[in-house]
């Protein structure tokens, strides 16, 4: 509180698959003020599937924009997300977190898919209070699980960019962290927030502002482009473009139909997962919150409104921020927002937070 003596703000570094970006916060008479803000785009090959298969072009990309931002700080804040990141909430007889410590290799065995020495495991021990449906004698445990060579990967292309990895998170924390300074986040209602990159889809469904459910998907802009691809007969670069509406002369009801072919696939997928969902907790999600680039695609908040009969809007990652130290137009903020969802999250991450 007050920041005085406080740690400073780590720097925020989103690797996606689709861009890298950079943000730094700094604490100023009370306010949260954007003091750098960047982007570089990132060509389709070089991150798959989580991947990275282009290390060099990953450190130079972030190397460039490190000294594009003339950043002096090198303490970075990341994040991973995907497949190989698995979260879930566990429930364990009430220990000490020191026992836990010692413990949680074992009791995360039986819920790892993979070789429990090919992870790192964290876990997060949800505070009593805001537990509902533990009976007594029980405490909600959420467990996190990554693993070890992709986790390495990054932190290694951070490094060899001449930047210090302090925080590893995972994407769909990163929003959460993000939303709740944002947005005051009801204690009641369960609000679902959806961030929609270029490759992956991470949900996260809030319940008194803490993580109930997360899911990964490996689905979001990459399919719309590449349906435009398809149905349109163009180069995967124009159809990037013609979803973005950049590309004059392009069929204008061929495109449509093909963006509403994947905003109604993007909707069944987060419906399947809200049903997977339901099936463990008694309260309906009461609104749906979207952010991430796809979130720029102006029908998609629409049809999953529609199809899953849920409010849904779209977040401003930069909402309570000072944004006046970018010295960028009113327009220019609300273009690139979206994006930032997850780096927002990420700079607001101190060195020594787990
Ligand atoms: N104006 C726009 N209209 C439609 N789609 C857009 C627009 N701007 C960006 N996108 C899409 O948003 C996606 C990028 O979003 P984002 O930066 O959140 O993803 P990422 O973090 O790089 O990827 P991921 O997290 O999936 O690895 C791309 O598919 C891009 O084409
Ligand atoms: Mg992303």
């Amino acid at each position: 509180m007050f920041g005085f003596g406080s740690k400073a703000y780590l720097l925020g570094l989103d690797i996606g698959s689709g861009s890298i970006k950079m943000l730094q916060l700094k604490e100023s008479t009370g306010k949260l003020k954007v003091e750098r803000f960047g982007m570089k785009p990132l060509p389709a090959e070089m991150i798959v599937d989580g991947s990275i298969m282009d290390g060099l072009g990953v450190v130079t990309a972030i190397k460039e924009l490190a000294t594009e931002q003339k950043l002096k700080n090198k303490n970075v804040a990341l994040s991973i997300s995907g497949t190989s990141v698995i979260v879930k909430k566990i429930t364990l007889p009430p220990m000490p977190e020191e026992e836990l410590d010692k413990q949680i290799k074992f009791e995360a065995e039986q819920y790892i898919p993979f070789d429990i020495n090919d992870v790192y495991l964290d876990f997060h021990i949800l505070s009593q209070e805001k537990q509902s449906s533990v009976t007594q004698g029980e405490m909600e445990v959420l467990l996190v699980a990554t693993k070890k060579d992709k986790l390495n990967d990054y932190a290694n292309a951070v490094r060899e960019a001449g930047l210090t990895p302090k925080v590893v998170d995972v994407d769909a924390f990163a929003v959460e962290n993000m939303y709740c300074v944002n947005y005051d986040v009801s204690p009641a209602e369960l609000t679902a927030i959806v961030n929609i990159g270029a490759s992956v889809m991470n949900i996260n469904i809030l319940k008194g502002g803490v993580s109930a459910f997360t899911r990964d998907i490996a689905i979001g802009g990459n399919r719309y482009s590449e349906r435009i691809q398809q149905d349109l007969g163009l180069s995967l670069e124009d159809a990037e473009a013609a979803k973005k509406g950049q590309l004059p002369d392009v069929n204008a009801d061929a495109l449509h139909q093909a963006v509403a072919t994947v905003d109604e696939e993007l909707a069944t997928e987060i419906s399947r997962s809200f049903d997977y969902f339901r099936t463990t907790s008694p309260e309906d999600i009461a609104r749906i919150v979207l952010c991430g680039g796809c979130s720029k695609i102006k029908s998609l908040p629409v049809k999953i409104s529609e199809h899953l009969g849920i409010e849904t809007s779209v977040a401003n990652p930069f909402k309570k921020l000072d944004t006046s130290a970018l010295k960028k137009s009113h327009e220019d903020i609300e273009r690139i927002a979206p994006e930032a969802a997850v780096v927002v999250g990420l700079a607001l991450r101190r060195e020594g937070d787990r």
